[in-house]
C-alpha cells in the first residue's frame, strides 16, 4: 500500500444491479445509469450518498466476467477497494516492489470517463484497483 493512497470506492460483486441498487436507494443513495465496462467485462452502477464512501456495483456481463468467481464462492460480496493515485505508472512500479501482482494493465476506463485504472492483487490485501486522478465518475 502507498502512503499517498486516497480511498475512492468499494466495488461490490452483485448478480442483479437493479435488485441491489434498489436496496441502497431505500437507504438514501443516489444511483447512476448502468454502463458496460469492457476492462472488467461487467456492467457497473455507482451509488453515492453525502458523507458515505461511494459504492460501485459490478454485475457480470457474461460467463467470462471475473466477478463470477466471487459470486459463485460467496454470493454478493465486496470485490475490490479502489484508491486514487497521482501517477499510475509510478504507483504500479512501487506496488510491484511490495509484492502486488498486476491483474490488469493500466487502461482507460469507461467508468471514470477515460481516467486510467489498473487492478492489482496482494495475498495479504486482496484485489485493489488504482485510478489516476479521476475527473469525475459517471452519475
Ligand atoms: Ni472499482
Amino acid at each position: 500500500m502507498l502512503k499517498d493512497f486516497k480511498f475512492h470506492h468499494i466495488g461490490v460483486a452483485v448478480k442483479d444491479i437493479e435488485a441491489t441498487a434498489s436496496v441502497y436507494e431505500q437507504g438514501g443513495y443516489k444511483r447512476s445509469e448502468s454502463v458496460f465496462d469492457p476492462i472488467q467485462n461487467v456492467n457497473i452502477c455507482w451509488l453515492t450518498k453525502d458523507g458515505m464512501p461511494a459504492v460501485e456495483l459490478l454485475a457480470p456481463a457474461d460467463e467470462n466476467s471475473p466477478v463470477n468467481k466471487t459470486l459463485e464462492k460467496v454470493g454478493v460480496a465486496p470485490y475490490h477497494c479502489c484508491y486514487v493515485v497521482d501517477n499510475i505508472e509510478e504507483a504500479v512500479a512501487e506496488l510491484k516492489k511490495q509484492k502486488y501482482i498486476m491483474v490488469s494493465k493500466p487502461a482507460e476506463a469507461v467508468a471514470f470517463c477515460g481516467s486510467k485504472v489498473c487492478f492489482l492483487f496482494n495475498k495479504n490485501v486482496g484485489l485493489i484497483e488504482i485510478v489516476e486522478t479521476p475527473a469525475n465518475i459517471i452519475r
